[in-house]
């Protein structure tokens, strides 16, 4: 098949590094001489046809840009087989010969969907959650750890100042992914992450009590979202021993700002990988990365993988903690 179109789309949480990809999607559809059109508002912009030209001018200056020039949803309506229908009649009314996904795991069961339609669509993974179990790396998730990270070590300041205990929520969805990364970096007292059984006397009291024993003054308790609520956290701590812990809750403050460089790259190898893939005539596949090396697979298998948390991340922990 001879491409001339292609269309690129953002969906599910906005991630840093999304427009870095998009980007790139335009500029190597351009360098092969084929088309492309922006689809606004994710899946939902497929079944309302709301889309726009993309050319060099419209994607200048946005390598840098966090959130999402194309904004971005999460798409009920493409969920069901009537949705799909009109993303399909959309994507011949414009002459799409393929469509980029960029997204999280969601995006990739919309774009499974899509390619059982006939439509060619390649996944590419943006999520800060970095809970895509196909790829150790997923756009975004750079750009919100060190955000975290920044925030956690100016709240480290004042915690050291006042001899507190400080209680973290980082983002993640169900994923600890983000809070045991930021964990590690800002030197922890306890990580709290969902896919462990969470001893609350063992893993958060206790580690406060060995941390006070060797003469430190104040704590910093990251808790993943997915793992329980800060604000609980801190009432219970509150109950154990004599601490009267503050309560930060990072939120969406972690979704956005500047694209680090790490994300920016890894966005635009994405983004040129996924068009050739395009131009190969392939479909229903997912970019994936380990370490520097990028392959694609079957958005089935992609979406079939377990992950959980690396026995050695966990053992590092253990060994950084409670000391
Ligand atoms: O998936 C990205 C994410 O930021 C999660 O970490 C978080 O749980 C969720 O999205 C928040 O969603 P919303 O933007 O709808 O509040």
């Amino acid at each position: 098949m001879h491409v001339k179109r292609i269309g690129v789309l953002t969906s599910g949480g906005d991630a840093p590094g999304m427009n870095a990809c998009v980007r790139s999607v335009v500029r190597t559809a351009i360098h092969h001489g084929v088309e492309c059109y922006g689809i606004r508002r994710g899946w939902n912009g497929l079944i309302t046809g709301d889309v726009i030209r993309l050319d060099e001018k419209n994607i200048a200056h946005i390598i840098n840009r966090g959130g999402t020039i194309l904004y971005t949803a999460r798409s009920k309506e493409f969920m069901t087989e009537e949705g799909q229908k009109k993303a399909v009649s959309t994507c011949k009314f414009l002459g799409l010969d393929g469509i980029v996904a960029i997204g999280g795991d969601g995006t990739f069961r919309g774009a499974q969907a899509l390619s059982r339609h006939g439509v060619n669509v390649i996944g590419i993974p943006a999520t800060i959650d970095n809970d895509i179990s196909c790829t150790n790396y997923s756009l975004g998730f750079d750009t919100a750890a060190n955000t975290a990270i920044e925030c956690i070590d100016k709240l480290r300041d004042t915690m050291q100042s006042h001899e507190r205990c400080s209680v973290v929520e980082v983002m993640g969805r169900n994923a600890g992914y983000l809070a045991m990364y930021v964990g590690l970096a800002v030197g922890a007292t306890a990580v709290l992450v969902p896919e462990d059984h969470i001893d609350f006397d063992l893993d958060v009291i206790e580690k406060i009590r060995q941390a006070r024993f060797n003469g430190f003054t104040h704590y910093m308790i990251v808790v993943a979202e997915g793992a329980g609520s800060a604000a609980e956290i801190a009432k219970k701590i509150k109950h154990a021993i004599d601490l009267d812990p503050r309560v930060t809750v990072l939120g969406h403050i972690q979704r956005g700002g500047s694209p680090t460089g790490r994300d920016r790259v890894n966005a635009t190898k994405m983004g040129y990988l996924a068009v050739e893939l395009l131009l190969q005539g392939k479909t229903n596949r997912v970019i994936c990365t380990n370490e520097g090396s990028f392959i694609d697979m079957e958005i089935e298998r992609a979406l079939s993988m377990q992950r959980g948390i690396q026995k050695m991340e966990k053992d590092v922990l253990c060994a950084m903690t409670g000391i």
